[in-house]
């Protein structure tokens, strides 16, 4: 079975093909043009999606040196993510299932990062444990097979990659801000700062971050701008760890709740070196076993579409050409047991 995987949510234009759960291609063009803004802009995003899909899909087909009629299905996300960038994936793949008369698959893109994981590591068991954790989620589920997913725990406001946006944002550096402040954390000191963030009264599972960009921007206030720069790879080190070690205490805590011993990390914050680290270190002591995307995979981009659409094609799921675009889908939203 192939399928060609389609993604736009946000600010990547990616196209994949997959055959028989084997990834034969991704195409990401990352959308430059929004760091000027210091964020997203949505409706430069879908301009850019409408301009770039058709030749990322395109240059997908040929290096996968794969037909258009070849195709069995057209995996594409539909939520959670932006209405309008949402729009031009989803109305893109419901012409060319018409075209090609073949049959589309919406897909969560949740389930696409949870998935992700799929790409390396085949031979995952069931039940696992999932952190998601990307610019507008940070849960924890338990994943007991393909379809069938329980919430563990979830944030309170912010997301961890909101945190690290927001942080690099008061820092002055640019976006997205995670990639920049990791880069600046190398040669700092993770404990010069003492940067907490609170636990939750009756929730030690859950996440709560907004504090924690007060708190940086009321340390920033209280420094001259040189010092700022000068300080520069210390506050960026004290604000990445103090995420990092949260995300890990989660971890270990969901771990103890439920018995469940391994875990399989998600999105974009995924892709965070200093948290690898720590993630296989804290593993590797406790008979934890965890599962990391390659850091292509865990930032947006089709493969974990085209898996996802893969594995659902697989149970027999296909979507009606009336589906809309959910900009707020949840994970919950795609269980199907
Ligand atoms: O999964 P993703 O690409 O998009 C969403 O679905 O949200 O995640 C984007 C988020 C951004 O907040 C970005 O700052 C964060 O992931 N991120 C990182 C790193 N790379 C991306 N955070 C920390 N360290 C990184 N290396
Ligand atoms: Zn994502």
């Amino acid at each position: 079975m192939i399928v060609l995987g389609i993604e736009t949510s946000c600010d990547e234009t990616s196209a994949a093909v997959v055959q028989d759960g084997s990834l034969l291609c991704n195409i990401v063009y990352t959308q430059d043009i929004h760091a000027e803004y210091g964020g997203v802009v949505p409706e430069v995003a879908s301009r850019e999606h409408d301009i770039h899909i058709n030749t990322v899909v395109n240059t997908a087909m040929k290096k996968s040196q794969i037909k258009f009629n070849d195709l069995d299905a057209i995996a594409v996300t539909y939520g959670p993510g932006l209405m309008g960038t949402l729009m031009v994936g989803l109305n893109y793949a419901k012409g060319l299932s018409i075209g090609l008369d073949i049959p589309f698959i919406g897909v969560n893109h949740m389930e696409g990062h949870l998935f992700a994981n799929l790409i390396d590591n085949p031979g995952f068991t069931y039940p696992f444990l999932c952190l998601l954790v990307s610019g507008g989620h940070t849960q924890i589920w338990q994943v007991n097979k393909f379809g069938d997913y329980q919430k563990i725990s979830n944030t309170r406001d912010d997301a961890a990659g909101e945190a690290f946006d927001k942080g690099a944002r008061i820092l002055g550096l640019g976006y997205p801000g995670g990639p920049q402040i990791e880069k600046h954390a190398r040669n700092g000191d993770p404990k010069k700062f003492p940067f907490t963030i609170p636990r939750i009264k009756n929730a030690e599972l859950d996440f709560s971050f907004s504090g924690l960009k007060t708190a940086i921007l009321y340390t920033c206030k209280r420094m001259e701008d040189q010092e700022i720069k000068n300080e520069l790879p210390h506050l960026c080190a004290s604000y990445q760890e103090v995420i990092i070690d949260t995300l890990i205490d989660r971890v270990k805590k969901s771990i103890a709740a439920t018995g469940i011993m391994s875990i399989a990390i998600a999105g974009g914050v995924a892709a965070n070196s200093r948290f690898r680290e720590k993630m296989k270190i804290m593993a590797d002591n406790s008979g934890i076993k965890t599962f990391f995307p390659k850091m292509e995979y865990c930032t947006d981009n089709a493969a974990m579409i085209a898996i996802a659409g893969y594995e659902r094609l697989r149970n027999g799921e296909t979507s009606s050409l009336d589906l809309k675009p959910i900009p707020n889908l949840s994970l919950d939203d795609s269980i199907y047991v």
